[in-house]
């Protein structure tokens, strides 16, 4: 019975996507396939996306689009977002499973979200145009997935322009808003709305319904009782001040077959770490990097957050790829893996290399970030 729900409710949202996508793909959903699909599994031919994409309306089987959505998102979303969506599983991995954030949401902005990501935060950019896992097609699944939590109709808010002042809304935020989101809207506890790729899919009428409804069971209250239409068109025009263009994506690092450079100070003395510990310090891994220890630092994060910034002397492997990489990877040296949310994804890469008999291998316990933050070297671009 609830599937035969979850089905007319994923029936409703395709033949509403049909509608709105005559106009893509935008520059960056792609219309290759990614290797998103697992193999010998019964999904539709990656062509199915393809043809959607050119607004042709390919015939989409919503039940297998619908099975490969949940498989994808368990395999790359829900350590972050939750299982069913509730969010919070990784630190500041927004409810996705949320209503008030699907009714307002449509499936372009899901989609820009899933595969362009929010850069400098721990979403990633999931593309494979961005060196991810996703083709456009498998984007289109995980939307149809999370559209099987939505309770609501969806309400369109695309009419609704702000035409407010910037000024009298920086007044607002500074009193409504800045203690979660930041002075500036960066840096905060929760959610960076001064982000291009945020400010660049979400328009006025999302940004001003999302402030005046709140999500109910986040952090995220409504204001719509605290604040008048004109004060929300404040906010939502100061917010827009603060958009720029999004970052044209850096060159990514090698793929499988292609590493150099793996092992950072191949003749340096062995590190003094523990032989068998689950994490190690920044300062401990500074101090070994600084006295030329020898060792292998893996950067556990997708390509693009890699390109723009990794720590010097690392090498990209994604946590979804370990074992084909490994083949790259002697298992003489200490290895070190390493992400942002800081734990999530390089416990996943540990773990699977223990699991592939590295016998020695550890987590930069407070991650990238923490490692930036303290001044020390880190870098873009496609090189360790
Ligand atoms: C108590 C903390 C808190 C305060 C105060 C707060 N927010 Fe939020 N806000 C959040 C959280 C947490 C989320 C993400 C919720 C989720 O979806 O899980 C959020 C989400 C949002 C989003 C959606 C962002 C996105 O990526 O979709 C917007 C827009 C937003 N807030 C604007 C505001 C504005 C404007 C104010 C002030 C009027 C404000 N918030 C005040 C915590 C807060
Ligand atoms: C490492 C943790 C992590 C993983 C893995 C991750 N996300 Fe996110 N995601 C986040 C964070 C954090 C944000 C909020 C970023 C911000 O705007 O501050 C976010 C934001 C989003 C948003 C925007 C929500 C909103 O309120 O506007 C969507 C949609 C989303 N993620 C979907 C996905 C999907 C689908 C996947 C799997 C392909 C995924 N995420 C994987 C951490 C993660």
């Amino acid at each position: 019975m609830a599937r035969l729900a979850a089905l007319v409710v994923v029936l409703a949202s395709v033949a509403a996507g049909c509608r709105s996508q005559t106009n893509h793909p935008s520059s960056d959903a792609g219309v290759e396939a990614g290797d998103g699909a697992l193999p010998g599994m019964l999904l539709p031919p990656a062509d199915a996306g393809r043809a959607t994409a050119r607004g042709v309306d390919a015939a989409v089987d919503p039940v297998a689009q619908l099975a490969r959505g949940k498989l994808l998102y368990g395999r790359y979303c829900n350590f972050c977002h939750g299982d069913t969506g509730a969010g919070y599983a990784a630190d500041q991995a927004p409810a996705l499973g949320n209503d008030d954030l699907l009714t307002v949401a449509t499936d372009e902005y899901l989609r820009d979200a899933i595969v362009k990501g929010r850069p400098g935060t721990t979403m990633s950019a999931w593309s494979v145009i961005r060196g991810g896992p996703l083709g456009y097609d498998d984007a289109e699944a995980i939307v149809a997935h999370l559209r099987t939590w939505q309770k609501r109709p969806s309400v369109s808010t695309a009419d609704r322009k702000a035409n407010g002042n910037a000024e009298r809304g920086a007044t607002l935020f500074a009193t409504h808003c800045a203690s979660c989101h930041g002075a500036k809207g960066k840096n905060g506890k929760y959610g960076a709305l001064a982000n291009a790729e945020l400010l660049a899919s979400a328009t006025d009428g999302f940004l001003a319904t999302t402030i005046e409804h709140g999500r109910a069971g986040t952090p995220m209250q409504a204001f719509g009782t605290k604040l008048t239409p004109e004060q929300v068109d404040d906010v939502v025009t100061l917010l827009r001040s603060w958009q720029q263009a999004p970052e044209e994506p850096a060159p990514l690092p090698p793929k499988p077959g292609a590493l150099t450079n793996v092992v950072l100070n191949p003749r340096g003395p062995q590190p003094a770490f523990e032989a068998k510990t689950d994490f190690i310090k920044v300062d401990l891994v500074k101090a070994e990097v600084d006295r030329h220890a020898t060792m292998i630092i893996v950067d556990a994060r997708p390509p693009s957050d890699y390109a723009r910034m990794h720590i010097a002397g690392a090498i990209s492997v994604p946590f979804y790829q370990v074992e084909t990489f490994s083949k790259e990877i002697p298992k003489d040296r200490y290895v070190l893996t390493y992400c942002a949310c800081p734990h999530a994804e390089s416990v996943k890469v540990r773990d699977a290399l223990r699991g592939l008999g590295y016998p020695r291998v550890a987590v930069i316990d407070e991650g990238i970030l923490a490692w930036r933050d303290r001044g020390y070297p880190v870098r873009g671009g496609a090189k360790p």
